[in-house]
């Protein structure tokens, strides 16, 4: 902009732009603006013209965000959000949860890979989302996972993995380890503190029932269901996935109360009707794990979630 097209406040022909006096058509002075400064002015009578206009869309596009949330939160198919969270409000619990991942020979599947790959994120998600921060550990990180983390999920390597397996690595604290697995009759009771939670690092669809109740066994590592059959019955035998474990378990050291973690996070379809109480789980059918299910649903969740955080940080 050249200095004569400067509008000079001094010379009272020309108030600042940004003020509505300055409109050059509202002043008895003819006004001497460059073609610039007439454009910004006619950009901004536009944009204060529409302004009711876009009041407007915002809301309808609110409304119509609203009424596609309470549809999925209905259906369980997104968790309630939770109230933004500050550094200070985090707890960093000396709890570590383990995914362990030494099964790559038993998914000859990428799909699976993929799928696994999906759900580990959606742990560190879940642990990110929380106030209550648990210690989150992939071990056995092997080459096949790697580069479906490569490809699908690049910032893997924020979180905390490693390529030896969990039973090396916590080789000093192996009395601290507890295997998490479907198979057993033992019941967790709550998470202790210092103590090492191992989740199966696999996505089976069930192939290999028992697989991670024998090998916990073979090294001595106690083993723990989560007791889900105290609070809810469920349509189909109880094992879960990865991420639905972790985030159980995330729910319950913020709440402190397995049935708000398991009514919160086990999709409502996996709950026998009218049954949402007490009991034994002993009349479980001997179903599949439904990960193509779950996969289905967390297209939707991704997305929720995705402009969840997004909108978190453009605040
Ligand atoms: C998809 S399951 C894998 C099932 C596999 N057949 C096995 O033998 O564990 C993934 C992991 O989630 C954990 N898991 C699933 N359901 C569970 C439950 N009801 N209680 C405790 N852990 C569970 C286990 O650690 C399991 O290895």
């Amino acid at each position: 902009m050249s200095s004569s097209a400067v509008p000079n406040p001094d010379d009272g022909a020309v108030p600042p732009p940004s003020l509505p006096s300055a409109s050059p058509v509202d002043s008895a002075e003819p006004a001497v603006l460059s073609k610039n400064a007439k454009k910004r002015l006619l950009r901004e009578e536009r944009w204060s013209s529409n302004a009711s206009e876009r009041r407007e869309k915002r809301k309808q596009k609110k409304a119509e965000q609203k009424v596609r949330r309470r549809a999925l939160l209905e259906q369980g198919l997104i968790q309630p959000q939770r109230k933004k969270m500050r550094k200070s409000d985090i707890v960093n619990h000396n709890i570590t949860v383990v995914i362990d991942c030494d099964f790559e020979d038993l998914m000859p599947l990428n799909k699976d890979f993929k799928s696994l790959a999906r759900q580990i994120e959606r742990c560190y998600s879940a642990n990110r989302r929380s106030e209550h921060h648990l210690k989150l550990v992939v071990t056995s990180l092997g080459d096949r996972l790697t580069r479906t983390l490569e490809q699908k999920v690049p910032r893997y390597k924020q979180w905390d993995f490693q390529s030896t397996d969990y039973f090396s690595h916590y080789s000093a604290q192996k009395e601290k380890l507890v295997y998490l697995t479907a198979d057993t009759p033992d019941e967790i009771q709550t998470l202790e503190d210092d103590h090492i939670y191992v989740i199966g690092g696999i996505v089976d669809k069930n192939r290999y029932k028992g697989l991670t109740y024998r090998r916990a066994l073979e090294k001595g590592v106690k083993v723990a269901q989560l007791p889900i059959g105290q609070h809810m019955k469920l349509t189909q035998r109880k094992v879960l996935t990865v991420n639905h474990v972790f985030e159980i378990l995330s729910r319950f050291i913020e709440t402190n109360d397995w049935k708000t973690a398991f009514t919160d996070v086990i999709p409502k379809r996996k709950l026998k009707s009218n049954d949402s109480s007490a009991q034994s789980g002993d009349g479980d059918e001997d179903g599949e794990e439904d990960e193509d299910e779950d996969e289905e649903s967390d297209e939707h969740h991704d997305s929720e979630v995705e402009a969840h955080e997004e909108e978190n940080t453009k605040r």
